[in-house]
């Protein structure tokens, strides 16, 4: 599963020593050498990260998600708006995700505001789909209590019979939201529990790194 790396030029982590944890490191670069070592070591769903959001009361909810694309803004995912998700996030739109990867013994988390990627970001995405996934997301009132699976199915049928041979476009209320980090932490393992632990914080243009007890 290739990620959108969003950027231009030479990727952001290019000449980066991944055993580097330097606090002088850029948290973005730093993230994509991890990244690319996790797909690399992990068979399925290296991208898989738990999301997690707050309803209007405050209270926390999270689910596993895919990353699908990220740059110097932030981290993107694909959702329903109407969703829980989407709208814990129309109410209270900040969020914090997680990505573990067991086999390398690391984590990064990242947390700050959210924003909705420009719909031709999303019409691109969601055009580089499989038919049969873009059925499914216009079938599924993704969070909605559903009688049966037949009715799940019997949605899908139907979608699939309006479109015909013809184009799927994106439905409105499916789209992709940006979590613009204030904050991305890297956490390695280490012997005894005597971990390494960074987290960059925003700093002006820049990011001030901090190395914290594990
Ligand atoms: C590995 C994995 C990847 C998933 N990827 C997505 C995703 O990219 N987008 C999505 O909306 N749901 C994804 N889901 C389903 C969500 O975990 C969740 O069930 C769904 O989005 C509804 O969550 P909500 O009711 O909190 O909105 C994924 C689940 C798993 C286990």
């Amino acid at each position: 599963m290739a990620i959108e790396r969003l950027r231009d030029g030479e990727p952001a982590g290019a000449g980066v020593d991944p055993s580097d944890f330097t606090l002088s490191s850029d948290p973005f670069a730093l993230f994509d050498v991890w990244m690319a070592e996790a797909e690399r070591a992990e068979p399925e769903d290296a991208n898989a990260m738990a999301l997690a959001t707050a309803d209007a009361d405050g209270l926390p909810d999270v689910r596993v998600v895919l990353l699908k694309g990220f740059d110097r803004r932030g981290f993107v995912f694909y959702t329903n708006t109407q969703s829980t998700k989407g709208e814990e996030l129309a109410a209270n739109p900040q969020a914090a995700l997680v990505l573990h990867w067991k086999s390398l013994g690391r984590q990064i988390r990242a947390r700050g505001p959210v924003e909705r990627v420009t719909d031709a970001e999303a019409d691109a995405y969601f055009a580089s789909r499989h038919r049969e996934s873009r059925i499914g997301a216009i079938a599924s009132q993704q969070s909605r209590p559903v009688a049966d699976r037949t009715a799940l199915m019997d949605a899908v049928a139907a979608v699939t019979e309006r479109v015909g041979d013809g184009a799927v476009p994106r439905p409105p209320h499916w789209t992709g939201f940006r979590i613009l980090p204030s904050s991305i932490e890297f956490w390695r393992n280490g012997e005894f529990r005597l971990h390494d632990r960074v987290r960059f914080v925003r700093d002006g243009a820049g990011w001030r790194g901090t190395r914290l007890y594990p």
